[in-house]
């Protein structure tokens, strides 16, 4: 299981968090609990989210893999826009290190905001700067986020794809035939939104839920687990290459999420729940 720190900064992931102390100690619990994938972005905060990992967590364990992404930017007003120029990724992975205070990063996601998000940048191009910051030193594995099956085709052609982040949960399986390709290939796939979208409906229900003609609810109460820990040890049953990044501005939800990498849902839950 690992973790994911957009919902760290205040509402609409945008300036402080809404409560500083929490929040660093939702990052130092995590790695208590042994996560050693903590996904992240500058445009997070902006800022906040990589500022309280580095307040958090450094020095860091040397284990720990920290995945940020390049791609995206925001507004004054907390709007989100593609950022993908030789000079944007350039900025954003500039901040990345700055701010984490690192040398060079683990793993960064180029995150594909569509072609029209592109402002006339090719995937090709953005991908040959990812190619170029990796060169240089300032990046050690490259991954993609928000990407078709065409464009994890076209970079595997080009380069070794370290993981892929795709919008992906039980409610929402769009994203299927890049999970395949992922497990065939041995990717670690890290789906966002896994508990908002993916979740059949969200995860507020908390534990259990009304059980009926909600699958979730059906197979959360059989076992005692929240909705949202179902829809993780779904997840997780999924394939061998899923890692889920679920995010939470709370410790006592974290530790409900991380206890899901140790449940096992039967043939039954999983026939219930679509397979
Ligand atoms: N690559 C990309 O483009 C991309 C896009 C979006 C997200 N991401 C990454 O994916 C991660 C996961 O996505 P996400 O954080 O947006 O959504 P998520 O993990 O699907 O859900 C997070 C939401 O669910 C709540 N929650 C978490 N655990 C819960 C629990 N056990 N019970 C009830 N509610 C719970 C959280 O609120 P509380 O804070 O109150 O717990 C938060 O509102 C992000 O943190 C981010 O790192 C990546």
């Amino acid at each position: 299981m690992g973790y994911g720190a957009m919902r760290l900064p205040g509402p609409g992931v945008w300036g402080p968090p809404g409560d500083r102390t929490e929040a660093l100690a939702v990052l130092r619990r995590a790695v208590e609990l042994g996560v050693r994938v903590i996904d992240t972005a500058w445009y997070y905060g902006l800022d906040v989210a990589n500022e309280l990992i580095a307040e958090a967590l450094r020095p860091y364990p040397e284990d720990l893999v920290l995945v940020t992404k390049l791609g995206g930017a925001r507004g004054d007003d907390g709007s989100w826009y593609g950022a993908v120029s030789d000079a944007e990724l350039r900025a954003g992975c500039e901040r990345d290190l700055r701010v984490l205070g690192l040398d060079s990063i683990p793993v960064v996601h180029l995150r594909w905001m569509g072609d029209q998000a592109a402002g006339g940048t090719s995937f090709a191009h953005a991908l040959g700067t990812m190619l170029d910051l990796r060169a240089e030193g300032k990046v050690q594995r490259i991954g993609l986020s928000n990407v078709t099956l065409d464009q994890l085709e076209d970079a595997l052609a080009v380069t070794d794809v370290a993981s892929v982040s795709n919008q992906y949960g039980v409610g929402l399986r769009d994203d299927q035939p890049v999970l395949d390709r992922c497990t065939a290939a041995g990717i670690p796939y890290l789906p966002f939104f896994p508990l908002v979208a993916g979740g059949a409906g969200g995860v507020a229900g908390g534990a259990g839920g009304v059980a009926g003609d909600d699958p979730l609810a059906t197979v959360a109460a059989r076992h005692g687990l929240s909705r949202a820990q179902t829809a993780l040890a779904w997840l997780l049953a999924r394939s061998p290459v899923m890692l889920p990044i679920p995010g939470t501005s709370r410790v006592a939800h974290l530790e409900e999420n991380i206890a899901a990498a140790s449940v096992r849902l039967t043939g039954d839950d999983l026939a219930l729940l679509g397979g």
